[in-house]
């Protein structure tokens, strides 16, 4: 295994990564612009002695020494913001990429979200733009597409349910999977090189959003109202007719909606 660096090791995905890296006893750092982030939609947590350093993506800096001795590059680091005129994703790439140039790094590997390539949404043609970037670039690379992880969904229908009355697009399609999962093929590619692709990767069943809340609020015991919301707009009809979902590329071995409250809940 070759020394393999984290951008964005902090976050959801990254600190699953960092988990797994640790347990294979990998040569590894993970770079961020803080050691642990705490503002994101699910709590991480990540041991003490993580070979961390600071980079800031938006500006480029710590890449350069991060990169030293590096082979692989995870890029997992995201954001839904704009940086001056330009989306985050966009600039934070184009950043890595200019440094992986002046680096000896053999493989870049990209994560990013089924359909991203159709639907409208910004945050989505971001990352679609920064999939271009990539695949333009001289740098040899392996982009992963998955669908939606199972705590953001958990963080999101809590959210939809947090007023006295639940207001639920029930009709929209997702494919939960699980974070672990989406490491687990990763980590898969890190060993297999550069594919010079796209791979898409989706949980093991498609649900529509009405099923997934009635089975959170079961698992959590929550009984209230729920008012279903119309699909309305390009973003809505685009999830209804289920093109954030790859239903041939499901990953058998994730767990599913249910699995995973099990284990969250009891
Ligand atoms: N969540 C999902 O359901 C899902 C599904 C499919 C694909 N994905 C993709 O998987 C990737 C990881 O998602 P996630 O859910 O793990 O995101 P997350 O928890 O929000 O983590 C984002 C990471 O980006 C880092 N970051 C943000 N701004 C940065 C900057 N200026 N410089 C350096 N690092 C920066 C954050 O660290 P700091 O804030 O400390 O810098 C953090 O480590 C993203 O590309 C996302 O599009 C996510």
């Amino acid at each position: 295994m070759n020394k393999i660096l984290v951008v964005g090791g902090s976050g959801v995905l990254g600190s699953s990564v960092v988990a797994t890296l640790q347990q294979e006893q990998a040569d590894f750092l993970s770079g961020s612009r803080k050691p642990i982030k705490n503002d994101s939609y699910s709590v991480v947590s990540q041991s003490t002695n993580t070979p961390w350093q600071r980079i800031d993506l938006a500006t480029g800096e710590g890449l350069r020494q991060a990169l030293e001795g590096v082979d692989t590059v995870f890029h997992l680091a995201s954001a839904p913001t704009k940086i001056g005129n330009e989306p985050f994703d966009v600039v934070a790439t184009r950043n890595l990429l200019n440094a992986l140039n002046q680096s000896d790094v053999k493989h870049l590997i990209y994560s990013s979200i089924v359909g991203v390539d159709t639907i409208q949404y910004s945050y989505y043609r971001a990352k679609r733009s920064a999939e271009r970037l990539i695949q333009a670039s001289q740098i040899p690379y392996t982009i992963l597409r998955a669908t939606q992880f199972h705590n953001l969904l958990d963080f999101a229908i809590g959210k939809l349910l947090s007023l006295p009355i639940g207001f639920i697009p029930r009709q929209l399609k997702v494919q939960p999977i699980h974070v672990d999962t989406v490491t687990a093929e990763l980590y898969r590619l890190v060993q297999a090189g550069p594919q010079q692709t796209i791979i898409n990767l989706g949980g093991p069943k498609v649900y529509d959003v009405g099923t997934m809340t009635q089975l959170w609020m079961k698992a959590r015991n929550v009984s209230k109202p729920v008012i279903p919301i119309p699909t309305v707009g390009s973003l809505m009809k685009s999830l209804a007719k289920g093109e954030n979902t790859c239903p041939n590329k499901k990953a058998i071995d994730s767990a599913d909606w249910e699995e995973y409250l099990r284990e969250t809940y009891g």
